[in-house]
């Protein structure tokens, strides 16, 4: 099978989609938000008093420090400059107009101290911990109410020594859900690029009601059996790129959230214009792109292109359930290479943990306009395990040129899901099994507009050029 409908036709695509105000989508690089001259101002960590021994502990030195640079946000901003060394310290808090620069072979370690990374309230459309009733540990690095802050460096590392929560999380002796390593909340205008992050304790990056997030170039690292170290996950947030990124983790490498069962819904806060694209990367436990399972205030314009996942559990999931409500709509994935993933394509509706029991199991997530387009992979064990909700269909999924050497003897299995396939190998199961070509190409996200753009005379021409 000849893959010819490339790039240049998506941003054909893209030009002619009017109703999306996304700019970013139509170019290749994420564009910066701001514009981000450098810094005016800048001191190192060592003139507060830090030691890079990995010893001792510097919480107080980036806390002074950041209170310092604080009088240069009127000025242009400030850059906080980690020279190479082993920088051990507990939680400390951003500023708005600050760069943390962290330099070739500088190292921020988290402490092995949960007393080092205090407790703060649950999130609002979460209701409570993720893990555990009550508040949560703060993460590492962490940011609220800013404007402009950039994480960035020369590839320096800031490592969340991991291994300790992970214990305590599989002895069960937490007291309290375990902290991200980076979370920005309520925050505009976020950077974090060229660095590498190592054994978050949970999710890696959390930006959560955020506007405008770059991640660019980042690598992300945790062990294949460490508990729920997802990579990336954007959460009730909107306008966010990621790309160039390199992740391997014990979970989800992005998984796409928007807040659980009744907490989320009440907060609506959806999670809306995502781009993710040449992110490459493996996980034995979970998705190279998930969205959900908590995902109550709503997920749409999800636009995800030039991925590739080997040795993975899910290529591709969406997870949600019984009380979640909210909505997954209006997403668009596309050049998909798998090698060794057990299941490429994954909707389970089963996901049963909630907040508590006052979620409303009549609260059914809407999830439509689901088009996954150009998809090869080789040993794959089973093509699509989708299951919608009965009573509540998954509608307008879309499965468009796939090619999969699956070794399952049935690699598709469906239930409560409708939509319409063209070119999928091996064939799909019965209830995508209605030809996309020449009726329903308007009824999937995104082929509508390319047909629409380039007219009839042309979709012939287009469709034989496979
Ligand atoms: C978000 O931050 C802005 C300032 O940047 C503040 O005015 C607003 O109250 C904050 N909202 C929340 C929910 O924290
Ligand atoms: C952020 O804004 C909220 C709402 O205005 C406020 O309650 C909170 O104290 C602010 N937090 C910080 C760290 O500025
Ligand atoms: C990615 O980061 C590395 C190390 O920081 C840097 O050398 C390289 O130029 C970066 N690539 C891009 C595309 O920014
Ligand atoms: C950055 O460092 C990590 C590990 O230290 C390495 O795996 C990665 O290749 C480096 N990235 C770049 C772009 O040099
Ligand atoms: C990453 O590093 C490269 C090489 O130094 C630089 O050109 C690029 O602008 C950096 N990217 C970001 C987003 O900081
Ligand atoms: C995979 O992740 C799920 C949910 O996080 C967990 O229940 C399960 O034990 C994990 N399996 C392995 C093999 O780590
Ligand atoms: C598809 O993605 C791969 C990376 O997985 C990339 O090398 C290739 O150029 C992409 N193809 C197109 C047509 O963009
Ligand atoms: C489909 O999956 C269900 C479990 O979700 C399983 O019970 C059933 O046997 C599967 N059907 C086929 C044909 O594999
Ligand atoms: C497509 O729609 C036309 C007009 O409604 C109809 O005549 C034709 O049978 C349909 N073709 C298929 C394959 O359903």
């Amino acid at each position: 099978m000849k893959r010819s409908f490339s790039l240049v036709d998506v941003l054909l695509v893209l030009a002619f989609c009017g109703h999306i105000a996304w700019t970013v989508k139509a170019s290749s690089e994420c564009k910066q938000a701001l514009s981000r001259e450098i810094r005016p101002h800048s001191v190192a960590i060592t003139e507060f008093g830090a030691v890079g021994d990995g010893v001792t502990l510097n919480t107080k030195a980036f806390q002074n420090a950041i209170f310092y640079l604080n009088s240069f946000s009127d000025k242009g901003g400030a850059k906080l400059f980690v020279p190479a060394g082993r920088w051990l310290t507990g939680s400390f808090d951003l500023i708005s107009h600050l760069t943390l620069w962290l330099d070739k072979d500088a190292v921020i370690l988290g402490s092995d101290n949960p007393d080092d990374w205090p407790v703060v309230d649950p999130l609002p459309s979460y209701g409570r911990g993720v893990e555990l009733p009550g508040g949560r540990h703060r993460s590492l690095i962490y940011g609220r109410n800013l404007t402009d802050v950039i994480i960035t460096g020369d590839n320096g590392t800031i490592d969340g020594q991991g291994s300790v929560w992970w214990n305590w999380f599989k002895r069960k002796t937490l007291d309290y859900t375990r902290p991200h390593l980076v979370e920005l909340m309520n925050s505009t205008g976020v950077v974090i690029s060229n660095l590498t992050f190592l054994n978050s304790p949970f999710w890696t990056i959390h930006p959560v009601y955020c506007s405008h997030v770059i991640v660019q170039n980042v690598t992300i690292l945790a062990p294949p059996d460490s508990p729920n170290t997802d990579g990336i996950n954007p959460d009730s947030s909107n306008d966010v790129c990621i790309e160039d990124c390199y992740i391997s983790t014990g979970d989800d490498l992005i998984a796409i959230k928007s807040g659980w069962d009744e907490y989320g819904i009440s907060f609506a806060r959806p999670s809306t214009n995502i781009i993710i694209r040449r992110l490459i990367g493996h996980n034995r436990n979970g998705s190279g792109i998930a969205i959900g399972s908590e995902m109550s205030g709503g997920v749409s314009e999800v636009y995800a292109e030039n991925l590739y996942f080997f040795y993975s559990s899910t290529a591709i999931t969406i997870k949600t359930a019984r009380g979640r409500g909210g909505y997954v709509r209006n997403i668009y994935i596309l050049n998909v290479t798998l090698v060794g993933v057990d299941t490429a394509i994954r909707f389970d509706s089963t996901f049963s943990p909630h907040p508590d029991d006052f979620y409303d199991p009549n609260a059914l997530p809407v999830i439509e306009r689901i088009t996954i387009k150009d998809v090869i992979g080789n040993n794959i064990k089973v093509a699509g395990l989708l299951k919608g909700i009965e009573g509540d269909t998954f509608h307008h999924v879309c499965l468009l040129n796939i090619a999969l050497t699956v070794t399952s003897g049935s690699p598709w299995n469906c239930s409560y899901i409708q939509g319409y396939s063209a070119m999928v190998s091996p064939e799909t199961c019965e209830p995508l099994k209605e030809s996309i070509y020449p009726n329903h190409s308007s009824d999937c996200y995104h082929l509508s507009n390319h047909l629409r753009s380039s007219g009839n005379q042309n979709k012939g021409s287009w469709l034989h050029s496979w």
